[in-house]
C-alpha cells in the first residue's frame, strides 16, 4: 500500500479537505487497493472536532462529503506514512522539526503546492481566519495540487501498468 499524509495547523480547514478530494481522485483511478490516506494537524487545538462547518459545506458544494476527525501529527506518523505533504511552510518545518531527533527515515517529505503547477511550493493560504471566500480558493488549490500528485504516484510507481 502507498500511504499517504496530508498535514496542516488545525486538521480542521485544509487538510481535511485535501484528503477528501484525494480520496475521491483514488476512487475514480480505481486505485483504492493501491493508495490510503489519512489527514493530521500539527497542533491538538482541535483534536476529535469534525471539520470546520465552511470547509464542510464548501467541500460539499464541489461534489466532496468529509468525514474525518481531527487529530494530532506524531513521530509515528513518519513510520506509517510514506508520503507526507504539509500545507504550508510552518506546517513543514514544524514537521521536520518533531522528527528530527528521528533517523533512517525513508519516508518523503513534500509541500502539497509542489504539485501546483501554477504555484510551485507555495503556500496552501490558511483560510480560518479569513472571509468565506478563501475557502473556494483553497478548494481549487487542492483540487489542481491532488491531481497533478495522483498523477505523480501513478508514474513513480507505475500503477498505470499493473492490475
Ligand atoms: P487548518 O486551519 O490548519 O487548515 O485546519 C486552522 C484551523 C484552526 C486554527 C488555525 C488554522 N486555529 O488557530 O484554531
Amino acid at each position: 500500500m502507498i500511504s499517504v499524509l496530508f498535514v496542516c495547523l488545525g486538521n480542521i480547514c485544509r487538510s481535511p479537505v485535501a484528503e477528501g478530494i484525494f480520496k475521491k481522485l483514488v476512487k475514480e483511478k480505481g486505485l483504492e487497493d493501491k493508495i490510503i490516506c489519512d489527514s493530521a494537524g500539527t497542533s491538538s487545538f482541535h483534536n476529535g472536532n469534525s471539520p470546520d462547518p465552511r470547509s464542510t459545506a464548501n467541500a460539499k458544494k464541489n461534489g466532496i462529503l468529509l468525514n474525518h476527525r481531527s487529530r494530532q501529527f506524531t513521530e509515528k506518523d513518519a513510520e506509517d506514512f510514506r508520503y507526507i505533504l504539509a500545507m504550508d511552510n510552518s506546517n513543514f518545518s514544524n514537521i521536520q522539526e518533531l522528527l528530527s531527533q528521528k533517523e533512517g527515515k525513508d519516508g518523503q517529505r513534500y509541500m502539497m503546492r509542489d504539485f501546483d503547477p501554477n504555484a510551485k511550493g507555495a503556500d496552501v493560504p490558511d483560510p480560518y481566519y479569513g472571509a468565506g471566500d478563501g475557502f473556494q480558493e483553497v478548494f481549487e488549490i487542492l483540487d489542481r495540487s491532488c491531481t497533478v500528485f495522483l498523477d505523480f504516484l501513478i508514474e513513480e510507481h507505475g500503477l498505470d501498468k499493473i492490475s
